[in-house]
């Protein structure tokens, strides 16, 4: 039994549905089953029913991933990409948002924007409308972005390096809290006649940082959460420890071996900050595919990956890691190729391989079904009980098919969790950071971002 150190309680586990407005996310390949609602991405319908689906399931969160630029580097260019729909076309996921919002009380909406895609001091304002809009049911995936056609498009020459990616990141970081905490006091909106709010209390934040200088105020005034649940997705050293100093939630490139240590190197870096290392909540992303049966289960999964895009998953990895894996010949094991004339990324992906017999294929095939979670409800509880024993506190669940995978799992993987304790069958109240970890301003202070209290 996964129990809560601090409660001596089962832990209750957080659930976020993961999805992009787009047609293919992760599983590339699936877009054209009957079964499966990914090309009415552009009208609202399926993204409300989605949300009423959630919310009647009790799920944490939808959380929406973008991008800001195309995967445009395997076998020299986008057209794979484009054929597959594998992330493009994909609209912007913030403006969802306040549709959802209107059809659903309680259900979080997470959604990914890059430092690198909006000049903070606009970006703030859009958060803040977001949350006043839902209630303070916003969180916010700060990512750094890894696609140099993003950086270009952007007004880049290229894609900053790494880790300057992250300073950056840092200053953006500094600018949008001051501008949500420490811009308008609590008491500045008066409204009383003649004054909406009161001068003396809405101040500027006179921001002067190595990338921003932002002199403020913020436009809006202060919203349910002020700042956004903030989650980050990154898992090299200089990631953690950006996620160590911001983060509230951090969605981990992980898998059952490597959690342990990824989880308790993140806390330690968060205590090193100052911070309480328990305020860090840590999410997985995980594919499941139920069934009644385990063969039932089984049988469904050998449907799926027959049709499974290879060329999709690899043009998605080629974009990723930042190399064009169609250089290789997809069918020849990759024993039979000389890593020491190719780049080293490709090399070490090539070490991951568990056998030298395997292809570039296999690999592909296995980067996108890697996270398949297949069984019975009882054996898919167990393996998510195990996981968070090792560390996991949430879990990202990937779709094959949408909304089919949210529905199965709810339908019948939830049941086993709740009796179990360790998924909620009731909404707490108050916002999103409420509901997650009892407390409405995130505990972790940058320094200058101002002290608003509890
Ligand atoms: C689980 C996970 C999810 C991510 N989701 C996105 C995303 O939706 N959009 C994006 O531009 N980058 C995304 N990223 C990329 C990261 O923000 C970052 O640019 C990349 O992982 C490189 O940083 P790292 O070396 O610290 O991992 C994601 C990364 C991880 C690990």
């Amino acid at each position: 039994m996964a129990i809560d150190s601090s409660t001596s309680e089962p832990k209750r586990l957080l659930f976020n549905a993961f999805s992009m407005n787009c047609v293919s996310h992760i599983q590339h390949g699936l877009w054209g089953r009957d079964d499966t609602r990914q090309t009415e991405y552009l009208s609202l319908e399926p993204w409300l029913d989605l949300a009423r689906i959630l919310e009647a399931g009790c799920f944490d969160a939808l959380f929406l991933a973008d991008v800001v630029g195309v995967y445009d580097n395997y076998r020299g260019g986008a057209d794979t990409s484009i054929r597959e729909a594998m992330q493009i076309p994909v609209n912007d996921p913030s403006l969802l948002i306040p549709a959802m919002a209107t059809v659903t009380e309680h259900l979080g909406f997470a959604f990914t924007s890059s430092i690198l895609a909006e000049h903070p001091f606009a970006f703030a304002r859009r958060v803040s409308t977001l949350d006043h809009l839902t209630r303070g049911r916003i969180a916010w995936n700060i990512v750094t972005s890894y696609l140099p056609s993003a950086a270009q498009n952007l007004g880049f020459t290229d894609l900053p390096l790494h880790d300057d990616r992250y300073d950056r990141g840092d200053d953006y970081l500094e600018v949008v809290r001051k501008l949500w905490e420490s811009s308008w006091e609590d008491d500045a909106v008066v409204k009383r006649p003649g004054c909406y709010a009161e001068p003396s209390k809405v101040h500027k934040i006179d921001h002067v940082g190595p990338y921003y200088t932002v002199p403020g105020p913020h436009l809006c005034e202060p919203s349910p959460q002020r700042t956004p649940v903030l989650f980050q997705a990154g898992s090299s050293d200089r990631g953690r420890e950006f996620a160590a100093r911001h983060a509230e939630c951090v969605f981990l490139a992980a898998n059952r071996r490597s959690l342990p240590d990824i989880v308790a190197d993140t806390r330690r870096r968060a205590a090193s900050y100052g911070r309480n290392p328990d305020d860090l909540k840590f999410f997985l992303g995980i594919s499941p595919i139920v069934g009644g049966t385990e063969a039932e289960a089984k049988s469904k999964e050998a449907d799926l990956r027959e049709q499974l895009s290879i060329e999709g998953g690899l043009a998605h990895m080629s974009g990723s890691v930042g190399a064009d894996l169609g250089i290789l010949d997809l069918d020849r094991p990759l024993a039979d190729f000389d890593f020491n004339s190719m780049t080293g990324i490709i090399k070490a992906l090539a070490d991951t391989a568990p056998d030298k017999q395997w292809t570039m294929g296999d690999l592909a095939r296995r980067q996108m079904s890697g996270q398949f979670m297949t069984g019975t409800p009882e054996q898919l509880a167990d393996r998510l009980e195990d996981l968070a024993n090792r560390g996991a506190d949430g879990f990202n669940l990937v779709y094959t098919t949408t909304p089919g995978t949210f529905v199965d799992f709810i339908d019948g993987v939830a049941p086993v969790l709740r009796a179990r304790g360790l998924m909620q069958s009731t909404y707490r109240e108050g916002t999103l950071r409420d509901k997650l970890f009892g407390h409405r301003r995130p505990r972790h202070r940058l320094a200058g971002a101002g002290t608003a209290a509890d």
